[in-house]
């Protein structure tokens, strides 16, 4: 299988980064991760990158810059697919346009319930049952592009926040890659 070059874009701990990393390292997973995008300095994502060898970028600042510099690097390196991963900024008219439809994210809630931060607290503070995440498309309206993928979990009785977004963690870890295989239709 020929390979497409993706890119991961960070803000935080990295932890689907991680979990693509690990699906890329399948000979029949559609994508390579050639590049990893950071705009924080004290992500400990990154590190994920240097284990693996993958370049990566720390462009710290205004997100001008930042999408200036994304730009050409994900020219540079024909980058085919952009994984927003805990990217905690918004992406511009402009840069989306440039990339048009090749920017997916992964969201902690069944969109379209739940857009925007916080999600978890406002989920429980709702009667739903269940929660989960969802990999969509990005578009230039907040957690509003084109979905690919959502996986659902059960909230249990008396869940607390942080064991809740671990659980909805460990299922966003398994959505991405499927999300990545069925862009391609190799799941
Ligand atoms: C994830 O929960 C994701 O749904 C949200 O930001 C979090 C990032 O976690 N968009 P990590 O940096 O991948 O560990």
């Amino acid at each position: 299988m020929v390979k497409k070059n993706a890119c991961v874009f960070i803000s935080g701990t990295g932890s689907n980064l991680k979990s693509i990393i690990h699906s890329s390292r399948d000979p029949n997973f559609p994508v390579r991760i050639n590049l990893v995008l950071c705009n924080n300095k004290k992500a400990l994502g990154v590190n994920h990158a240097k284990k693996f060898g993958i370049p990566f970028r720390i462009i710290n600042g205004r997100m001008n810059k930042f999408e200036q510099l994304a730009l050409k690097e994900l020219a540079e390196r024909k980058i085919k697919l952009v994984c927003l991963a805990g990217f905690m900024r918004i992406l511009s008219r402009n840069f989306l346009r440039r990339f048009n439809g090749k920017i997916i994210n992964i969201h902690p809630s069944l969109l379209p319930k739940y857009k925007g931060l916080n999600t978890h607290k406002r989920v429980l503070k709702s009667k739903d049952r269940f929660t989960g995440c969802t990999v969509h498309y990005v578009n230039e309206k907040l957690d509003n592009g084109r979905i690919i993928l959502k996986k659902r979990v059960e909230i249990k009785s008396q869940e607390i926040e942080t064991i809740l977004k671990k659980r909805v963690q460990i299922e966003e870890h398994k959505a991405y890659s499927m999300a990545i295989r069925k862009i391609y239709n190799t799941s």
